[in-house]
């Protein structure tokens, strides 16, 4: 079977309802970053943060997986598929696709702040944070997201599986995040590599074949024209 790897952004949510980051009317013109999602952030109002990130909990159990990811996980008869996806979200996981990399981190693990760093899984009964909620050691927890400015743990492993691609598609991502954005620079050449958006994502190389359509609409013709091949 061809190894398809799959790159995903806000935008692959977008049809289940989750707002993307930076479109009009996206979560960052609600927010500022240096509010809610850097560690300086963090260290000035921690109870700002944790609550920003229990309403992004809530929001999840609202939602439902969508086209977009339905027909992702099915093309895991035809095709092996690896997911890197940028999203905090479960949808992926939910919609029944087996392979996944949460490049920045997952909304519903939470992780200590002592120097072992372990996670946890929150549940769908006990999904919230708060300040003085503390891991077993005592240390207190923070969500289990790379916020701006820290490291993304995840990457040299995003990395060598994006260079293993026999195929790679790119799904709902405005490519504005580094290192996640500079994953399409080490597929390997002659690999063809898709992408879809319903809007233009500028500075893209020559060889990717453009789908500009929703995730869902753009998932079907996909995989009609990988199908046919
Ligand atoms: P952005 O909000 O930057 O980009 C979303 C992309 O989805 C845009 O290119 C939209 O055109 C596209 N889009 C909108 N509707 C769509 C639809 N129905 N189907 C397909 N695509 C659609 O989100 P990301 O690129 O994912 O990081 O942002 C990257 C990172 O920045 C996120 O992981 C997050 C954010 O700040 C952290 O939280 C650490």
């Amino acid at each position: 079977m061809k190894k398809l790897v799959v790159l995903t952004g806000a935008g692959i949510s977008a049809e289940s309802g989750i707002g993307t980051f930076r479109d009009a009317g996206g979560l960052w013109e609600k927010y500022k970053i240096d509010d809610v999602a850097t560690p300086d952030a963090w260290r000035k109002n921690p109870a700002l943060v944790l609550d920003f990130y229990n309403q992004r909990r809530k929001q999840l159990f609202t939602v439902e997986p969508n086209e977009g990811h339905f027909t992702l996980a099915e093309l895991e008869k035809d095709f092996e598929v690896q997911i890197i996806t940028q999203n905090v979200d479960n949808l992926h996981e939910r919609s029944g696709s087996t392979d996944i990399l949460h490049l920045h981190g997952e909304l519903m693990k939470v992780r200590s702040t002592s120097p072992r760093e372990e996670v946890f899984k929150l549940t769908a009964d006990s999904y919230e944070t708060h300040l003085g909620d503390k891991c077993p050691k005592g240390f207190q927890l923070r969500p289990h997201i790379v916020w701006f400015g820290e490291a993304v743990p995840d990457i040299e492993d995003a990395i060598r599986i994006t260079q293993q691609a026999d195929i790679f598609l790119i799904i709902g991502t405005s490519l504005n995040v580094y290192p996640a954005a500079s994953l399409i620079n080490y597929v390997k050449p002659g690999i063809p590599v898709y992408l879809i958006d319903p809007n233009e994502i500028g500075h893209l190389p020559k060889n990717v074949t453009v789908i500009q359509k929703g995730a869902g609409e753009g998932m079907k013709e996909l995989v009609k024209s990988l199908l046919a091949k």
